[in-house]
């Protein structure tokens, strides 16, 4: 009797692969550039968001469970760590929060069960970056 666990697909592939997360991540950066309400979380970035979309999305892959490229290049950094030496106000982690909604809402991801989980988990991340319990849809402190 085979008693191995099924093969579920990770959540990186239940969204799309290399090309679902590159979607929702140059969506969010689009946003952040372009939505004068997400002006003050896009001021803390360089002029040119090309390297961050680059990062994101290939920090977002590994973490979902695609390929591990971005912690084989970056082994040992924490996303934590990494943000404490920026100034996270509870207004630009809800920035980013809302904006990342509405990416994964854009690419036809609204309701999607790894697109809420995910989000749920980075209003905890961007809470705990903020100093602040973040909560609601909109990422309301
Ligand atoms: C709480 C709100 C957040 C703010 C205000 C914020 C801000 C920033 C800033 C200012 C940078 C550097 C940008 C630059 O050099 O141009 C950065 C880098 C980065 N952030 Fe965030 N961040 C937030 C949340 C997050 C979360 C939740 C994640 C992951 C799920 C994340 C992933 C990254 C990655 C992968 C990088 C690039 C690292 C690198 O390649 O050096 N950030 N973030």
């Amino acid at each position: 009797m085979d008693t191995s666990a099924p093969e579920l697909p990770s959540p990186y592939e239940q969204i799309g692969g290399a090309s679902g997360i590159a979607r929702v991540v140059h969506r969010f950066y689009d946003l952040m550039d372009e939505d004068p309400g997400y002006a003050e979380l896009r001021a803390m970035h360089a002029a040119d968001l090309g390297p961050m979309r680059a990062s994101l999305a290939g920090f977002l892959g590994g973490w979902a469970g695609g390929p591990r490229d971005w912690s084989d290049a970056n082994p040992g950094t924490c996303m934590m760590s990494m943000h404490a030496g920026f100034t996270i106000t509870p207004e630009t982690a809800r920035q980013w929060i809302q904006a990342m909604e509405r990416a994964f809402a854009d690419c036809g991801m609204a309701g999607h069960p790894v697109a809420l989980l995910m989000n749920e988990r980075f209003r905890m991340m961007a809470g705990g970056m903020a100093g602040a319990r973040l909560t609601g849809d909109d990422g309301k402190a």
